[in-house]
């Protein structure tokens, strides 16, 4: 389980996105609007902090992932490592790279089939020229990700392993090279449930050991429950909720998140909330609140929600500040219910503290 909150304002964040837009197809002249697949994100990750990015598929996660790890550039904004601008020259990049690692959802595709284990750890070192016994720190970042005795698996090849072991080698192959962060795509949604747990304990313990940062990207809200200081939501390219893990699943403020806690399995205090219309389309982003098509506390429109649907629809709007530091985007957040239901009277004091996007 989670065991520390870190202050990312005052720890200083290891790595943080300001401001970040990433998008596809702004140069093709096929007259399709562009994707904007990232379209303004704030997120900053401490030191010795998990945080874990949720929200369904195509909503953006990966591409702010890939962001961060420097392998996409921003159309606009930054990110920034210790509070300095990521560099994209080949130099400054490879530097980067080493100090923030991924590790992906499939361990059976991240590794090559007639490599040895020792081989596939050992290749980073090699790509990074670092100093040092190689030998030595390939047992030692095995020996980190669990496999032990290390040399017992200097020599097998990733069929002689199950999926958990293949995936601590390829934790393994990152760990080696004395990364800061882990930036980690879905990296347990390929296992066996059986072994989920064993990897997720792991990433825990590596955090304790070694001060490590890691980003979760998960759609699993239950990951995020069991491992994640802070839960950050992603809809349509950008964050809208964010905050210590407990107080977003314990209490969510944008009736997106209530509407994805609505549907988990273990969740026996709400009734499912289905989300109405179309899955969003990152070229073409609403208007206002981009949630305002499908947002379930809007309800109809009927009645008393129409005033508050109108503004919803058009008064463009970032996270609002909230205390504790859990933040969301939305123009009832103030008095939104677990369940997404809403106070309209309450509607106007939480609106004037939004941020024009
Ligand atoms: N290289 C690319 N070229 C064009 N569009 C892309 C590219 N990569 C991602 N996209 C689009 O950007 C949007 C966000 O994709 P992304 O892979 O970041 O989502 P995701 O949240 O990781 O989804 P999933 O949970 O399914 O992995 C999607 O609409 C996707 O189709
Ligand atoms: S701002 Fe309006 S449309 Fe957006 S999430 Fe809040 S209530 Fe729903
Ligand atoms: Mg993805």
């Amino acid at each position: 389980m989670r065991s520390r909150q870190v202050d990312t304002a005052s720890d200083g964040a290891v790595i943080e996105a300001r401001d970040l837009h990433v998008g596809f197809g702004a140069t093709t002249r096929s007259g399709q609007p562009p994707i904007r697949a990232v379209d303004g994100v704030e997120l900053a990750i401490g030191r010795g902090e998990i945080v874990a990015l949720a929200g369904e598929s195509g909503c953006g996660k990966t591409t702010l992932a890939r962001a961060l790890l420097g392998l996409e550039r921003p159309w606009r904004g930054q990110v920034l490592q210790h509070g300095q601008p990521l560099r994209y020259g080949t130099r400054a990049l490879r530097g980067y790279r080493r100090q923030v690692q991924l590790v992906l959802q499939d361990p059976s595709g991240a590794l090559n089939p007639r490599r040895t284990v020792y081989e596939a750890v050992a290749e980073g070192l090699r790509i990074h020229r670092l100093p040092g016994d190689e030998r030595d720190q390939v047992a030692r970042a095995l020996s980190l990700a669990g496999l032990r005795p290390a040399e017992r698996f200097f020599s097998r090849y990733p069929h002689e392993l199950s999926g958990g072991q293949r995936q601590r080698v390829v934790i393994a192959g990152a760990l080696v090279l004395d990364p800061a962060v882990i930036v980690a795509d879905e990296p347990v949604s390929a296992l066996d449930a059986s072994v989920r747990g064993e990897i997720l304990a792991l990433l825990l313990s590596l955090r304790e050991q070694l001060g490590l940062s890691v980003l979760v990207v998960t759609h699993d809200l239950g990951l995020a429950w069991n491992i994640a200081d802070r839960l950050a939501v992603m809809y349509l390219g950008r964050i809208i909720e964010s905050g210590p893990t407990e107080q977003v699943l314990g209490a969510p403020r944008h009736p997106y998140t209530g509407a994805l806690l609505s549907v988990l399995p273990e969740s026996t205090h709400r009734a499912p909330v289905v989300l109405r219309g179309e899955a969003p389309d990152p070229s073409r982003v609403p208007s206002g609140c981009r949630f305002h098509p499908r947002c379930p506390a809007l309800g109809d429109g009927s009645a008393g929600r129409a005033g508050i649907a109108d503004r919803c629809r058009s008064e463009p709007l970032r996270m609002l500040p909230a205390a504790a530091g859990h933040t969301a985007a939305c123009l009832l957040a103030r008095s939104s219910e677990p369940d997404g239901s809403v106070d309209p009277a309450d509607a106007g004091p939480a609106a004037d503290r939004a941020v024009p996007a």
